[in-house]
Parts: C-alpha cells; structure tokens; sequence
C-alpha cells in the first residue's frame, strides 16, 4: 500500500497588516498585553470581498506551480475551515469554481483549529485506498468579519488573523516517506468553551435582532481553559505520535504545534523536551489562523529549507470542540 506525501505546499496572507496598536483605537488593549500574553505583534485582515475560498485558490495557484501541476490534475478537494464563505454551501465548491474545475469532490471539514489535521487524515486514507491521487488539502480562514472589536470581545479579537495554507498530497511508494500517522480527538463536553452560538439552526430563528445587539454573533472563549487544555492536550498527542512510530523526541526535526499562542506552544516544546530550534512558530506576524494556522507554517518552513527529505516532521493541533491531534510526516 502507498503512503501519503506531500507533493507541494502554498500560503497566501492578505495584503492588510494589523499591528497591534491598531486594536487600541476600537478598544481597551495594549500592544505590551498582547505580546506579551499571546506572542502576536501583528495579523494580516482581507481586503472587504476577498474571500475565503479567493485567498485558498491564490495558495493553490502558487502549490500547483510549484509541484509542475495544473489545476485539471487534481481530483478532489479537502476544505477545512471554521469561517465558512457562507451557511451553505461548503466553501470548496467555490474554491473548485475559482480553480476552473468542476465534476471532482469538494468535502467540507468543520473541526476549526484541528481542522487541517482531520482533513490530512482523510486524505491519507482515501490516497492509501488508491480511490484519490491528488487531493488538495486547504486552511483558509476569514475571521476579521466575525469579531467583536469592542472592549466586551477584546480577549479574542485580538487574537485571530486570516490566511489560507495548502498542501498538494499524493501516493508515494518511496521507502519510508510519506504521512506516518495520525491521530485524532474530540471532547463534545466542552463544546461551549469556544463557540459562536448564532447564526445558528438550533436558534428560531437562525438569526434574530437580539442575536446581533446581545453579541451572539460573535465568538465567546474561556481563555484559561482552553489553555490549560491546548497546552496539555498537544504533547499528549506528539507523545501518541511518536510511540506509535517507535520514535523519540530527539528524531523530530520540526514539530509545528497549531499557532494559538506563543506561550502555549513554548509550553509544548518544554514539556516534550525539545530544543527551540525544533519547534516552529509564526504566530509573531499571523495570530491564530485556526485552519490556516498549520499549513501556513509547514509553507513557511519548506519555503525556508527547514525540511529536507527523510526528516521527521510531527505536527499537533487543539481547538474548540474541543478537538486535537497529531500527524507524524517523514518528509
Ligand atoms: C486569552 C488569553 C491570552 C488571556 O490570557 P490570560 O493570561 O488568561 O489573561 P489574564 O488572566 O492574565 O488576564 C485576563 C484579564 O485581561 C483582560 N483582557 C482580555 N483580553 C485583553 C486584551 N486584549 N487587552 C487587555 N486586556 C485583556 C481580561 O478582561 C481580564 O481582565 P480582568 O482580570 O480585569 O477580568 C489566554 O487565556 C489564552 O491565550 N488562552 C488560549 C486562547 C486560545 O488559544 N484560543 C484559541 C485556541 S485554538
């Protein structure tokens, strides 16, 4: 049986860079809170128009000529988001239309933060099967339309940036390389913990005045919460990730933990024992791009040499469900 790997990888950020003073004119912040209890300085906003599946078919542009490929080469799309461009459809279909395509499957993946490590997932099953050989796997994130840029929503608003990441993935016979593993978790028990309640089909109906004057639109977060879950959850699954493989800490060359927090990362790296250098992060300019947030830094670490052939790549993930896990890639 073939495995999984990855042919190519693409990133694509809006124009608009946000710093982190810029929130002080809507709100009660500063950039020294920001920084210093998130990592972010800085996160990139779409332009009014420019969508989800816009920003995802640029970073399929720039993956699809790196690999030699063109669009009518792929044969199926794997869209992971939490900000889809709209209730429905799923926004592959649109991101499939952009691409000049049509008659290939599109499947939406809605497990936010986690999303691209349920999408990678599935692909390595379906590529394993032998039923796809190009999947084009995506993040893409809108998330400046969805926040509340009062003092009430500062504790996330400040927090999140738009951005789509890709990965072309496709069967590889080479001795070794290829997606090694992967795991994933959810816990629906803390479902409320990170949540937008509306629009909603559980609400008559989905979306009312009193939604929008009450702040239901926006999204609601126990940050201390998800923390101490993120930051306990993420090793646990790189430990799972490395077990499985018979591997050990010291064979990982870059784990890219999912960007939610420059402190929570820190505290995954110190917690598996890993030297700084193994540990990638970009939250610094990105802030949490939920979906976007791994494919992005994988982009950004091959684009920089940081992956050469046979390394081992881990990669984790935590987010609202709460979902989590882990992905273990020898490149
Ligand atoms: C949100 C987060 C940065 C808050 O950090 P924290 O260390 O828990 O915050 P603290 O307890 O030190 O401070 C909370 C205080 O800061 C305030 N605060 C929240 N956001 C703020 C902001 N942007 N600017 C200034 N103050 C802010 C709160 O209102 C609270 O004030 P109070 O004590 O008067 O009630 C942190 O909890 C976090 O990162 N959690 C995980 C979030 C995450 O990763 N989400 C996505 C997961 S995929």
């Amino acid at each position: 049986m073939p495995r999984t790997e990855f042919i190519s990888t693409g990133l694509y950020v809006p124009d608009r860079v946000v710093k982190n003073d810029e929130f002080t004119q809507w709100m009660d912040t500063s950039d020294e809170w920001i920084r210093t209890r998130t990592g972010i300085t800085e996160r990139r906003w779409a332009a009014v128009g420019q969508t989800g599946a816009d920003m995802a078919c640029e970073a399929t542009k720039l993956a699809l000529q790196r690999a030699g490929l063109k669009a009518a080469d792929l044969d199926c799309i794997i869209y992971c988001t939490l900000s889809p461009d709209h209730f429905f459809p799923g926004t592959g279909v649109f991101l499939q239309r952009n691409l000049g395509l049509a008659g290939i499957p599109c499947l939406d993946v809605r497990n936010q933060c986690t999303g691209f490590l349920y999408g990678l997932s599935i692909a390595d099953g379906w590529i394993r099967s032998g039923q796809y050989k190009r999947i084009l796997l995506v993040g893409s994130e809108v998330h400046s339309t969805g926040m509340d840029l009062t003092t009430r929503g500062r504790d996330l608003a400040v927090l999140f940036g738009d951005g789509a990441g890709v990965a072309i993935l496709g069967p590889t016979e080479a001795d070794g390389r290829g997606v090694l593993s992967t795991h994933l978790f959810a816990d629906g028990h803390y479902a409320e913990l990170l949540f937008c309640d509306a629009p909603a089909s559980a609400r008559h109906p989905r979306l009312s005045q009193d939604d929008i004057e009450t702040a239901r639109i926006f999204p609601v977060m126990n940050g201390k919460e998800v923390f101490k879950h993120a930051s306990t959850r993420m090793p646990e699954s790189v430990r799972l990730a490395l077990d499985t493989n018979h591997l050990a800490a010291s064979d990982i060359k870059i784990l890219i933990p999912h960007q939610a927090n420059l402190r929570i990362s820190e505290m995954v790296r110190r917690q598996l024992d890993l030297r700084e250098d193994q540990v990638f992060n970009n939250i610094q300019r990105y802030g949490n791009t939920t979906a976007g947030s791994i494919p992005i830094a994988l982009d950004e670490c091959v684009q920089g040499g940081l992956l050469g052939r046979g390394d081992l790549l881990v990669l984790a993930a935590f987010g609202s469900g709460f979902t989590w896990g882990s992905a273990a890639i020898r490149w």
